[in-house]
């Protein structure tokens, strides 16, 4: 397509000798309202190379340039604003969707370079609650971004499966357990005798003392406990994966914690070595406060292993094993001292490819009636929340007589659809309230409103019963409301990049619900299907462009495109 920034800094730099090209490109700016054109170049900075006021060097430059791509070039307070031909501006973008269709936006610019997604990493034996679902979407999310940047990448679940509260579980389960009951649900029975666990140990302190005993034996390959660890673990990611089904979501790797076990040896002697390791009460630990942090343990009294030693390890691990590009872990802002204090010992050690890891943190989920609290079953579940959004989006199409073969289905793609839209709509870092009646809310600017869009034009295009053609008459698409909408598909590529750059989706959402707004107001303000085959061939050919970059954008954030609702 058409670099209408690029152009405009090649036709501004025959004329600014005192800029390179690159700065001239940079100063080109997007107006707030487009009365003031769809590019401008503000002279200010010119003023002082030139020694002319910044309106009078707007005029001079404005009246000497030309080109086919701008309809009107002109000069106000000291900006050149530029009016993109919109003929030619729908051409070539309705062109480019057409041929690419569900590749529009994709680009190569990863190619040959590996990302890994670390996200959702839940802890086995407990629940998988509303407050893991922003690090699965958003991480899942970027994971698709990525690719479709020509990155390859690795989606990694990093599992809690391993720490001393194995060893609770296990003396928990020796003590009061049922295989059965286990087998049958085993998240609330795991989760109940963990809780008595931690109830009783507060009067029989010995409890603990068993279990640090059990992990150990875990850490050091006991036959009993290792099978019991397996049997959690088997259990658990079994519940794990019927949500992750509901979300459409895979992992290319499951290696969790316990994977970095038998790697923990090596990276502690690594460390050791660089000098960085200090005795501390038998503990060991690295000193952190030249860099304003505290000190992190690395290892305990009893020579047992913690979570950051765990990350060190699966930090080397990856690098050796993958040679990432980029190393990204989508955890909540809770971890910010955990991350930084990781980062900074794998610099220490002197990897100096430190700065590939990126934590990308975002806000906290809570409840209504406070934090969530999975001891004090203040929890809700994710597979609860799914199901219900599910059951309502059923209910609802059900009063509208859709066909009965396809509700179920649609039922599915919508209610899911919702819950992850909303997950994407908000600045990933802004903590939020989780509500049952917002969540199921379909109203305003939600998914179900840009799938519907999405449905709604896939209906239009059945109905043209025509074939897509792109030797139409673009002059007919001349009104705002298609140049508005085709200036946001233009866009959208762009988009993409922003929302990688930023690790922030929901650059994304924004982008195709102005696209859903803007394509019903073209909807609303022109008849598509008319008598007219040369009126009707332009506008059905926008149309599907409008449809393939909103499935596209649904598709990025994980979320189906339905073709009927
Ligand atoms: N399982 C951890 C938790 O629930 C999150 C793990 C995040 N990933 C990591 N590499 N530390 O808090």
């Amino acid at each position: 397509m058409i670099e209408y920034k690029r152009e405009i800094a090649q036709l501004l730099s025959k004329e600014i000798s005192e800029l390179d090209d690159h700065e001239i490109l940079e100063m080109v700016e997007i107006p707030p309202d487009s009365k003031m054109g769809d590019y401008a170049f503000p002279c200010f900075r010119l003023a002082k190379l030139f020694r002319k006021a910044p309106p009078l060097i707007a005029e001079e430059i404005a009246g000497k340039l030309h080109s086919e791509l701008f309809g009107k070039i002109e000069n106000t307070n000291g900006y050149i604003n530029f009016f993109m031909d919109k003929a030619i501006l729908m051409e070539d973008v309705l062109k480019d969707v057409h041929k690419k269709g569900q590749e529009y936006g994709k680009t190569d610019i990863g190619k040959g370079q590996k990302v890994i997604v670390e996200f959702s990493s839940v802890n086995i034996a407990k629940p998988f609650h509303i407050g893991h679902i922003r690090s699965t979407v958003i991480g899942s999310a970027l994971n698709n971004i990525y690719k479709f940047l020509g990155y390859e990448t690795v989606s990694i679940n990093h599992l809690g499966d391993y720490g001393t509260q194995f060893g609770k579980l296990i003396v928990a389960y020796k003590l009061w357990g049922d295989k059965e009951t286990i087998e049958n649900d085993p998240i609330p029975e795991l989760l109940r005798i963990y809780v008595k666990f931690h109830e009783e140990a507060e009067e029989k302190p010995e409890l603990d003392d068993e279990a640090r005993g059990w992990f150990l034996k875990l850490e050091n390959g006991d036959k009993e406990a290792v099978e019991l660890w397996q049997w959690f673990r088997d259990v658990s990611l079994k519940e794990f994966n019927r949500v992750y089904d509901m979300l459409g979501i895979q992992f290319d790797s499951f290696a969790g914690e316990s994977f970095y076990s038998d790697k923990m040896p090596e990276v502690l002697e690594k460390i050791r070595e660089k000098g960085i390791m200090k005795k501390s009460d038998g503990a060991e630990i690295v000193d952190l406060e030249p860099f304003g942090m505290p000190p992190a343990l690395i290892t305990k009294k009893d020579g047992s292993s913690l979570y950051i030693t765990r990350d060190l390890a699966a930090a080397i691990y990856r690098k050796n094993h993958y040679d990432f590009y980029k190393n990204i872990y989508v955890v909540g802002s809770q971890q910010n001292l955990h991350f930084q204090q990781w980062r900074k010992i794998i610099e220490l050690m002197g990897y100096d490819w430190a700065d590939d890891c990126v934590h990308v943190p975002f806000g906290m989920v809570s409840l209504e009636e406070g934090t969530m609290s999975t001891r004090k079953g203040r929890v809700v579940f994710l597979e609860d929340v799914l199901k219900k959004a599910v059951a309502k989006t059923k209910d609802i199409i059900i009063e509208k007589n859709v066909n009965a073969d396809i509700v179920e289905e649609i039922a599915r793609q919508v209610g899911i659809g919702a819950v992850i839209f909303q997950e994407l709509s908000n600045n990933r870092i802004k903590d939020y309230i989780f509500s049952w009646e917002k969540t199921l809310s379909f109203e305003g600017e939600t998914g179900p409103y840009v799938q519907y869009t999405h449905a709604r034009a896939s209906s239009v295009l059945r109905n043209a019963e025509q074939k897509l053609k792109t030797d139409v008459n673009y002059n007919i698409l001349s009104e705002d409301s298609a140049f508005e909408l085709c200036k946001l598909i233009y866009a959208f590529p762009q988009v993409v990049m922003e929302a990688a750059e930023k690790y922030e989706p929901s650059v994304i959402t924004r982008h195709i619900t102005d696209i859903a707004q803007a394509f019903n107001k073209f909807y609303h303000d022109r008849h598509i299907l008319v008598d007219d085959h040369e009126i009707q061939e332009a506008r059905v050919l926008l149309v599907y462009a409008a449809k393939q970059v909103l499935s596209n954008g649904l598709t990025l954030l994980g979320i189906e495109a339905p073709e009927r609702m």
